[in-house]
């Protein structure tokens, strides 16, 4: 079973913001994991269900995260990257299919701002905190599996945390993706969840193996006995109103699980206001090009008339 490491790290809060936050996570995700049962993998049929419908198909019974068994995590900690990772698989698993795979959930902090290798690379800054779940090597139960998380968080005061959706004609660091999603916790938030909608069905993450990722709405939900950590404590205080709505990837066309069993989508976590993108300069110089083309033509064309008009009147005067 897995512990929280809250009350061994007693310096946590003099220390720079990264550790706290990583600390934070890795005492918060086993509690996630742990709850009780909307704590989900969610697995549909989507055979014959048109694009869009939502639940993508019908569901399978789920998963329950609190029913896997976890790895040590504190093998898995990797101080050069501050990351740790959970690896886990259900404890009672009749027909094998996760005999050779796993749900793993990468915890990671950053000592600076920066973006991650991988798409969909997104922007971070040293208060935030990304999470990046993946299921590999799991045998779907039909042929045509979409999974799905359950994902349950903290309300402040009475109120789920408002869903925010964001238009973007930026992708140059997730392709072909022109949203960003965000989860925030007040008005002048206090706390953000946020991730684009995407998730890739490779190792190699491009635009092949993009799936979609559909958020559903909010909604509240049964209470849940938070980590006695006083980390936790500290930082959530005494709330006790959840919030949970489905994550679900993929669609019924592919691409899918289904073509090498592998599932992976990250998101941030963070204090405060989200990091927002600016345009890449790729884009600029994109639309420098888009927007910039149709003003030389019609300055163009315009000097063109002039000029004629001023050929024809010079013609008319000398005449
Ligand atoms: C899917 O639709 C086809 C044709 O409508 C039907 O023959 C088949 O039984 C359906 N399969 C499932 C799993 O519903
Ligand atoms: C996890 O691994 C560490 C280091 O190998 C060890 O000290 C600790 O006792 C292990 N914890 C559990 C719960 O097995
Ligand atoms: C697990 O892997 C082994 C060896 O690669 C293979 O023989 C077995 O069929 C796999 N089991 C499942 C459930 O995929
Ligand atoms: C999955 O596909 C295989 C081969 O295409 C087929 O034999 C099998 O019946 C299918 N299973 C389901 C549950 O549709
Ligand atoms: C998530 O999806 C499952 C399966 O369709 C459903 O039972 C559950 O109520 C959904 N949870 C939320 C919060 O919408």
């Amino acid at each position: 079973m897995l512990r929280c490491w809250g009350p061994h790290w007693g310096w946590v809060p003099w220390a720079p913001t990264p550790w706290l936050l990583l600390s934070l996570l890795v005492c918060t995700v086993p509690f996630g994991l742990l709850g009780e049962e909307t704590r989900q993998l969610l697995e549909f049929d989507s055979t014959n269900v048109s694009e869009g419908t939502q639940p993508p198909g019908k569901p399978y019974p789920p998963y329950s995260l609190a029913k896997f068994s976890w790895n040590n995590v504190t093998n898995s900690l990797d101080l050069a990257t501050l990351s740790a990772i959970f690896r886990g698989h259900p404890v009672d698993d009749p027909t094998g299919a996760f005999a050779n795979g796993s749900l793993t959930f990468k915890v990671q902090a950053f000592s600076r701002s920066g973006r991650p290798a991988q798409p969909p690379r997104l922007l971070h800054t040293a208060d935030v905190c990304q999470v990046e779940v993946a299921l590999v090597g799991a045998s779907p139960r039909g042929n045509h599996s979409l999974f799905g998380l359950e994902v349950a968080t903290l309300g402040q005061g009475p109120d789920c945390p408002s869903v925010n959706e964001q238009d973007s004609i930026d992708d140059e660091y997730a392709p072909a993706v022109f949203q960003l999603n965000r989860l925030l916790w007040g008005s002048s938030p206090s706390g953000f969840m946020q991730w684009r909608p995407v998730a890739f069905s490779q190792e190699q993450r491009a635009r092949e193996s993009a799936l979609a990722c559909q958020a559903s709405a909010l909604h509240p939900t049964l209470a849940y006995p938070l980590p006695h950590s006083p980390i936790v404590q500290a930082f959530f205080g005494s709330q006790n109103n959840f919030c949970a709505f489905n994550l679900t990837f993929g669609a019924p066309t592919g691409p899918g699980y289904w073509d090498q069993h592998y599932l992976c989508w990250s998101m941030l976590l963070g204090i405060g206001f989200p990091p927002v993108d600016s345009f890449s300069p790729l884009v600029l110089g994109i639309m420098a090009v888009a927007l910039g083309a149709p003003g030389l033509m019609f300055l163009g064309g315009g000097l063109f008339l002039l000029l004629r008009h001023k050929q024809y009147s010079e013609y008319q005067s000398i005449n």
